[in-house]
């Protein structure tokens, strides 16, 4: 069975609540559910920080076993080399998701600098971002 961790950073532990028009009324614990009921042939882990180095720890630990890491960095996307070096230093596929489009937000949501170390990017498709990596690091 391939397995695949989601690591979620600073506040999206609100999803559902944050901000409902940009980010939807599902909480995150909720789409899972549903996420692992489509793809029952994976084995689909969830981790949630709002500290930056736990995520990286999580990036450590996840990232000599697992098949992929779906990971949505937050707002630490658009500061931290700190993760971008974690994502380096692994062995497993990393997939960038954002639930919001960022290019058509704030200036300061463009940049990424993690985006150079991962496999490939997914932003705007709300939380169908998520499946729509998983498709990408199953195929
Ligand atoms: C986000 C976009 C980031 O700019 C923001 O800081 C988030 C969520 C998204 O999923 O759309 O926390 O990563």
């Amino acid at each position: 069975m391939k397995k695949f961790q989601i690591i979620n950073g600073p506040n999206l532990n609100l999803l559902g609540k944050r901000e409902p028009t940009v980010y939807g009324n599902t909480s995150f614990e909720d789409y899972l559910e549903v996420l692992r009921n489509q793809y029952p042939s994976c084995k689909i882990d969830y981790y949630q920080s709002n500290v930056e180095g736990e995520l990286i720890d999580k990036i450590h630990e996840a990232g000599f076993s697992y098949d992929g890491i779906i990971l949505n960095a937050g707002a630490y996307t658009h500061t931290s080399v700190a993760l971008h070096d974690a994502i380096k230093a692994i062995a497993s596929p990393v997939v960038e998701v954002h639930i919001s489009n960022v290019h058509t937000r704030e200036e300061f949501r463009h940049h990424s600098m993690i985006s150079a170390a991962c496999k490939g990017v997914i932003a705007g498709f709300g939380l169908k971002s998520y499946e729509l990596a998983l498709l990408a690091l199953i195929n």
